[in-house]
């Protein structure tokens, strides 16, 4: 188990997902049977971290309480802090420098979902990281849209430049992150990009230039979406959908993942499954908690 401790930023103004957006979180939208948050909040839980601060809009954050309340239903535990405005992912760091400790941090973007063999043993890996910054990399077909990432012809991260008009690789830098103690010192040190930002891509780049960036590439057979725009909010929806239905499993279950990751019991899930009512969701977990599936 790790000591990681880790950062779930759902706030933002989802400009691009406009009207849903206008009067609801981006990050609560439903990505087919979940709201969209349980995604990358599974992926901090499979990665070890049970110390999640949650940071939303002040408009938003208290529909995120009434969700995730205390984490005591997922064996973890929530802490709550507002971003009165959009300034930039880096500023997660900022806003969580007092309840930050010496130990490593992962940043998990709201809208981000990841689906991949063997991730588990990734994430933990990263997690367990006492120097330097991880992140993931990812080939895509538009990678201006994305920080991107290029390699030198030994492999290694040679640079990393934000939303590149043109870029030098397809490389697309995900929306998760692990980071060393030095990451609230370093976040000081940044100011805000041209559009007004405190850029992620700024902060990685410090880790690259003193050669402590790790860049795992994720490999073709998995899955990386994120779900701000209505073609990929469908995309993700369909996704897990498929998924769930040929394999019977779950895709992105944080009550899944707290009873695999042992952080509560059969006895805990199957009350779990039983909040869930008469949903497919409540069903399998129910199984799971019966030992019906392995
Ligand atoms: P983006 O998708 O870049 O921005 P957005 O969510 O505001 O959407 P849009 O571009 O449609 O206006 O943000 C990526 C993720 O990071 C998303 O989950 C929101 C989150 N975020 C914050 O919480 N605070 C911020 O200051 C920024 C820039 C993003």
């Amino acid at each position: 188990m790790t000591t990681a401790k880790g950062i779930l930023l759902a706030g933002g103004s989802g400009t691009r997902l406009h009207p849903m957006t206008l009067a609801a979180s981006k990050q609560l939208l439903p990505v087919y049977d979940k709201p969209m948050v349980y995604y990358p909040l599974s992926t901090l839980m499979l990665a070890g971290i049970r110390d999640i601060l949650v940071i939303s809009t002040p408009e938003d954050l208290p529909q995120f309480r009434r969700l995730l309340g205390s984490g005591e239903r997922l064996g973890v535990r929530f802490a709550y802090a507002e971003q009165p405005r959009p300034e930039g992912i880096a500023q997660a760091f900022r806003i969580g420098a007092e309840w930050l400790t010496s130990e490593p941090v992962a940043l998990a973007l709201g809208d981000n979902l990841i689906h991949a063999d063997q991730l588990s043993s990734l994430l933990r890996a990263a997690a367990g990281r006492a120097e330097g910054a991880t992140v993931f990399a990812y080939q895509v077909r538009d990678p201006e849209r994305y920080g991107v990432v290029s390699f030198d012809p030994a492999g290694r991260a040679a640079q990393i430049v934000e939303k590149p008009a043109a870029p030098l690789s397809n490389w697309a830098v995900t929306g998760l992150y692990f980071y060393d103690h030095r990451v609230a010192e370093r976040v000081a040190r940044l100011s805000p990009s041209a559009r007004g930002e405190l850029e992620i891509t700024d902060l990685n780049r410090l880790y690259l230039e003193d050669g402590t960036l790790h860049v795992e590439r994720l490999a073709r057979g998995c899955a990386w979406l994120d779900a701000g725009t209505p073609d990929s909010l469908l995309q993700a929806a369909t996704f897990v959908q498929t998924i769930q239905a040929r394999q019977g499993l779950l895709v992105g279950c944080p009550e899944e993942v707290a009873f695999r990751m042992g952080y509560i019991d059969a006895a805990h899930l199957r009350a779990e499954a039983r909040r869930l009512g008469k949903t497919e969701l409540g069903r399998v977990l129910g199984e799971l908690a019966d030992g019906a599936i392995v």
